[in-house]
């Protein structure tokens, strides 16, 4: 994968890129990560990247020419998504993490001040992105947050230690406790059947912890994942125990 980010604050990224899985995932050179200065595709004598509002108002909007100029020569000849960090995107979630994750080059563009000229909404950008209900300053964490998404859904990016299977959200509900040693924690035991090696009784319990714990916490994911006809009984049996 080749991620191309256009940014105002490239220092931003260094210390998040270079720790863990992602410096790992690009040491072992499954992907590649490019940062640009926006500023750098300036053709003016002082860097300008924003400017005031048409029609008045507060704050200042990025100009069009540099993003244009700084996509186009990424780009060259070939296509590519072109994602724009921004609260008005579409809300990023794992399903949209997946989608994302099949692309084998993408540029993302992280907005600042008030906004970004609307042509380059309508002309140069694929895809707008919100990681969430909040405004941030920028888009560089918000890149910073889909890169880590997609990255660790890479072929070989996590080690053998780590798992993407029962994240909370690839399946759709939440992931069920996880204990370690010791056995006793101030009077706080792990539950037995973690214990019994019965496999079987295990992976049940953790089925019910998991569907336990998303109908408490996030009922809303419940509709939009597949049960298995056991699933519907557990879940019924829990929802009469809420009552
Ligand atoms: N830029 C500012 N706020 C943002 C958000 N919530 N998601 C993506 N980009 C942003």
């Amino acid at each position: 994968m080749h991620i191309h980010i256009l940014t105002l604050f490239p220092n931003m990224f260094t210390g998040p890129f270079g720790e863990s899985i992602i410096k790992r995932a690009i040491d072992n050179g499954l992907v590649d990560i490019e940062i640009y200065n926006i500023r750098d595709y300036t053709y003016d004598r002082h860097h300008v990247v924003d400017d005031y509002p048409y029609g008045g108002g507060p704050g200042m909007v990025l100009k069009p020419e540099p993003l244009f100029a700084a996509v186009e020569a990424v780009k060259g000849a070939s296509e590519m998504p072109v994602l724009l960090l921004t609260p008005q995107g579409r809300l990023f979630d794992q399903r949209v993490a997946e989608e994302h994750a099949k692309y084998k080059e993408m540029i993302l563009i992280c907005g600042h001040y008030e906004g970004v000229d609307e042509r380059v909404r309508e002309h140069l950008v694929t895809d707008e992105i919100s990681i969430g209900d909040y405004i941030l300053s920028g888009g560089e964490l918000a890149a910073m947050v889909v890169v880590d998404a997609l990255v660790r859904q890479l072929p070989g990016a996590l080690g053998s230690e780590e798992s993407v299977r029962d994240d909370s959200h690839t399946c759709g509900t939440l992931e069920y406790p996880q204990y370690t040693r010791p056995h006793s924690f101030r009077g706080w035991d792990v539950p037995d059947v973690l214990l019994s090696g019965n496999h079987g009784e295990i992976a049940s319990w953790r089925r019910e912890q998991s569907l336990r714990r998303t109908i408490k916490r996030r009922p809303d994911l419940l509709g939009r994942v597949e049960l298995s006809d056991r699933d519907k009984i557990l879940v019924a049996h829990i929802e009469r125990e809420e009552d």
